[in-house]
């Protein structure tokens, strides 16, 4: 961890369709590493928000009767309403439609045309409407133009353009990219980027005359602003972009722009050659993550397979989905989304592990103890202890590798463990010696344990670490401003004896399939 600040961006989401799990994947990761660096006691500012703009928008509205900014008004709320009900915690929620963008998009654009890099002339090809996407050759040779000119999605565009110079900026990207190994991760993706400018960046069509719902370009009001370079431009319109906010300085350039791999082109070739041309420093890192298939397939409307995040959050809650999407598999690659396996995980990890060492444990306090915090001995707890922080760092270590799954698989290598200690001490052999510091000692470590993990579970679980903390007595964890709550959750005796416990209700009931 360096700065003291922390800025991570989700993509903007399309507002023609409703949220679905892949919108709820990143956003989720996002929110993760911000609650993660504010529990740490960095300033975090955590932006989202939705694209609307651009001719798949307008076609949708057009294809249901209504307006594009009738769509996107609805549709957003559906964005809004799932973020709140997923617990994330961003600070801004941009739309593109807003003012305060617009002004600062043109801005933008005026800023690469001022440099001498946007020129006019005559784009024609093929156009992926759906990706917004103009077709590489290299797409058209592959696809074939009999195949294109079949497919609704894509179109033939003849029409006067706006150029952005992208091959000026070919070989101060690849030496960026380069010469900064974290710029594009995971690796696998940055090879892919660097092998794909290799090959020779082409200039890029920046605006469109042929549709109307975008932004108009100062520079021509017969043309509106090709829609990834109005998109791209939120992650610096949110700070105030162009003023020099204090917003925009604390806070510029991002620590990560978390993206999906069928995104990544665009967030790290147009975007850093955009900021290179307006003079804007360059994020620091984008990481694109992996797809889910649904049991197997490809989501898609036709299937009908989509996994409605609404629906898993109602039947199972917010924590055991958020949970789920980032446990089960390494966050850069791909993933298979099964209903089975959801509820397996959610049994086993959740219900089986977490959830009966916290009833168990606090069940023994009730009996033994009477629902206090037993008295122990410091020196026997930091001695037991102690080795176990090594877990702890190799959480923190991942987890700022957004290497997720390890993550968690570390916390509960902790919670296994805590368990097996259990099984291993028996305390209901202990509880009848006469003697019961034994009995009082183990009890403790135990709760010091669950007490610990309720702190380094808060940025994934964050219901669940509040209910376990009020199970302790414990106050929710407060983020404070340089004050870093996990490193001083590590500290040992913070339980003092004599304090009231509430075994209450488990944290998670078995789900039969
Ligand atoms: N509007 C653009 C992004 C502009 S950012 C300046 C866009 N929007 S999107 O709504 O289509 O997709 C947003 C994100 O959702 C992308 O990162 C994409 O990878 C992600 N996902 C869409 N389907 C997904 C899965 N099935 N699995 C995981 N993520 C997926 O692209």
């Amino acid at each position: 961890m360096s700065k003291d600040t922390f800025y991570i961006t989700t993509p903007i989401y399309y507002v023609n369709d409703y949220p679905h799990i892949g919108h709820a994947y990143t956003t989720v990761a996002a929110d993760v590493l911000a609650r993660y660096y504010r529990l740490r006691g960095k300033e975090v500012y955590f932006l989202t928000g939705t694209d609307e703009h651009g001719q798949k928008i307008e076609k949708t509205a057009q294809k249901n009767g209504e307006t594009p900014i009738g769509l996107a008004d609805r549709v957003v709320q559906r964005f809004e309403t799932l973020w709140k009900d997923l617990l994330i915690t961003h600070d801004d929620f941009i739309r593109t439609t807003q003012p305060r963008h617009e002004n600062g998009a043109v801005h933008f654009f005026q800023a690469c045309f001022d440099k001498g890099d946007i020129y006019e002339g005559e784009y024609e090809g093929w156009y992926a409407v759906n990706d917004e996407e103009f077709l590489t050759e290299t797409t058209v040779k592959e696809m074939g133009e009999e195949a294109l000119s079949k497919n609704p999605n894509i179109i033939r565009l003849k029409e006067k353009t706006y150029y952005f110079k992208l091959s000026k900026y070919q070989n101060q990207l690849l030496e960026h990219i380069e010469s900064n190994p974290s710029f594009i991760e995971p690796t696998s993706r940055r090879n892919e980027v660097i092998s794909f400018i290799k090959q020779g960046l082409k200039d890029l069509s920046v605006s469109r005359t042929s549709f109307d719902w975008g932004i108009e370009l100062p520079v021509d009001s017969n043309h509106v602003m090709y829609v990834w370079m109005d998109a791209l431009s939120n992650y610096i319109t949110a700070l105030g972009y162009p003023e020099k906010t204090a917003l925009f300085e604390k806070f510029w350039p991002a620590q990560i722009h978390l993206v999906g791999k069928d995104i990544l082109r665009f967030h790290t070739i147009y975007w850093p050659a955009f900021l290179m041309s307006a003079g804007v420093e360059l994020p620091q890192t984008i990481y694109a993550h992996g797809w889910w298939t649904v049991e197997g397939e490809k989501m898609s409307k036709s299937k009908g397979n989509f996994v409605d995040p609404f629906e898993f959050v109602k039947n199972y809650g917010a924590d055991s989905f958020r949970y789920f999407l980032l446990r089960e598999f390494p966050f850069g690659q791909d993933g298979n989304f099964s209903k089975e396996q959801f509820i397996r995980r959610l049994n086993t990890d959740l219900a089986n592990e977490l959830g009966n060492l916290v009833s168990r444990s606090l069940s023994m306090v009730e009996k033994y103890t009477q629902a206090k915090v037993p008295a122990f001995d410091l020196d026997k707890a930091k001695e037991f202890l102690t080795p176990l922080h090594t877990n702890f760092f190799q959480y923190q270590e991942k987890i700022e590798a957004l290497k997720f799954d390890q993550a968690f698989s570390h916390l509960w290598d902790v919670i296994k463990h805590a368990n097996q200690y259990i099984e291993h001490q028996q305390p209901w052999v202990l509880a009848k010696k006469e003697d019961q510091s034994q009995l009082h000692q183990v009890l403790y470590h135990v709760l010091e344990l669950i007490r610990m993990v309720s702190v380094a579970i808060a940025p994934l679980m964050p219901t669940l670490s509040d209910q376990i903390r009020s199970k302790l007595s414990l106050d929710k964890i407060l983020c404070v401003k340089g004050a870093d709550a996990l490193s001083d959750a590590l500290q040992i005796g913070i339980l003092k004896a004599g304090a009231d416990t509430h075994k209450g209700e488990s944290l998670f009931q078995r789900i039969e399939s």
